[in-house]
């Protein structure tokens, strides 16, 4: 529609990129083209919405973490996108220490990812192979978990992979290529087994993590790694076959109780002092029933799992074991 003074206004949804590219702008500021990119994300128009994003990601050194985060919501679009947004607006007064993803708002917090460009890059690289925005503080706790266990005797697992986002982006990241040590990843490809599905959790779990993917995929996908084994098969019953005698470093992602605790009674013993267990789902209300097991599992032997804000948990075994 133009007005008066010749201006047109068009609502998002009717912007096609063949269109965007015949604008010409003059003088818009950085936070008109936020607002653009914004309007567009809420409008559903996420691959304009993510090239707009880009496209102020280079210039907009002093707000890079606000417009990452954005960029963020528009390359995993979600329900709750709106929501994000909102927050994120609300936060602005906290720009550079604000950070929005799935069930995590921080704000006035040093956010060490966003001063790290090798990990922003590939965070945002890997970005797509998990259905999950923003994903930084859960990585940061995996990346010092496994730099944690780096000389700690054993090998490295992950249950629970999916296409095999967090393990490669650790692998990627700390050049686990060169390491002394293998690293064992598991899934049944085919996700979880019917007879394991807890209660209130079915339903998150395959709106998540629906969709098609397999083990040739995922096996492919680590071909630059000579030292990361995917091996096809159900937990517990695959680690009476294949497992490593000794374990440096374990994430735990099964999202089931019942597997997460069979595997904990097979291979808790294998852990070397010193070596660190992260549960990816320690503390998310949908995983309450998990919750509640695994927390009732280490009590029993007199121990504790830390739990985080970013829902994962973590144990670091003592040297009395
Ligand atoms: C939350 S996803 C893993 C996400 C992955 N860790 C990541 O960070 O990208 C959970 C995965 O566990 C697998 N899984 C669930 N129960 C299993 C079992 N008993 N044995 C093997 N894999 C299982 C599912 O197939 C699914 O791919």
């Amino acid at each position: 529609m133009r007005d008066d003074r010749g201006i047109v206004t068009v609502a998002p949804s009717q912007i096609r990129e063949a269109a965007l590219t015949r604008f010409v702008f003059d003088d818009l500021t950085v936070d008109q083209m936020m607002g653009m990119a914004d309007g567009l994300l809420r409008a559903g128009q996420y691959d304009l919405a993510q090239k707009l994003y880009g496209a102020l990601q280079k210039v907009t050194e002093g707000r890079k973490a606000d417009v990452v985060m954005r960029r963020g919501l528009a390359s995993n679009p979600r329900r709750q996108t709106p929501i994000y947004l909102d927050l994120l607006d609300a936060l602005k007064p906290y720009n550079g220490s604000a950070f929005v993803s799935e069930g995590l708002a921080t704000w006035n917090k040093i956010l060490p990812f966003f001063h790290d460009p090798r990990f922003s890059t590939l965070v945002t690289r890997h970005a797509h192979l998990l259905p999950i925005p923003n994903w930084h503080w859960n990585l940061q706790t995996i990346a010092w978990a496994a730099r944690q266990a780096e000389h700690v005797p054993g090998d490295f697992m992950e249950l629970g992979v999916f296409r095999g986002h967090t393990t490669l982006f650790a692998a990627d990241y700390l050049g686990f290529a060169d390491w002394p040590k293998t690293w064992w990843l598991y899934d049944t490809f085919e996700g979880i087994p019917e007879d394991q599905l807890d209660k209130g959790w079915e339903g998150p779990n395959k709106i998540t993590y629906g969709g098609t993917y397999s083990f040739e995929e995922v096996r492919d996908r680590f071909e630059p790694f000579p030292n990361i084994r995917v091996v096809q098969g159900r937990v517990p019953e695959i680690l009476a076959e294949q497992a490593p005698e000794q374990i440096a470093f374990l994430h735990m992602d099964l999202n089931n109780a019942t597997a997460e605790i069979a595997a904990l009674d097979a291979l808790f013993d294998r852990i070397s002092p010193g070596g660190v267990i992260v549960f990816d789902d320690y503390c998310w209300q949908a995983s309450r029933i998990q919750h509640e097991a695994e927390k009732a599992w280490f009590a029993a032997r007199g121990l504790q799992i830390l739990p985080l804000p970013t829902g994962q948990g973590v144990f670091v075994k003592g040297a009395g074991g």
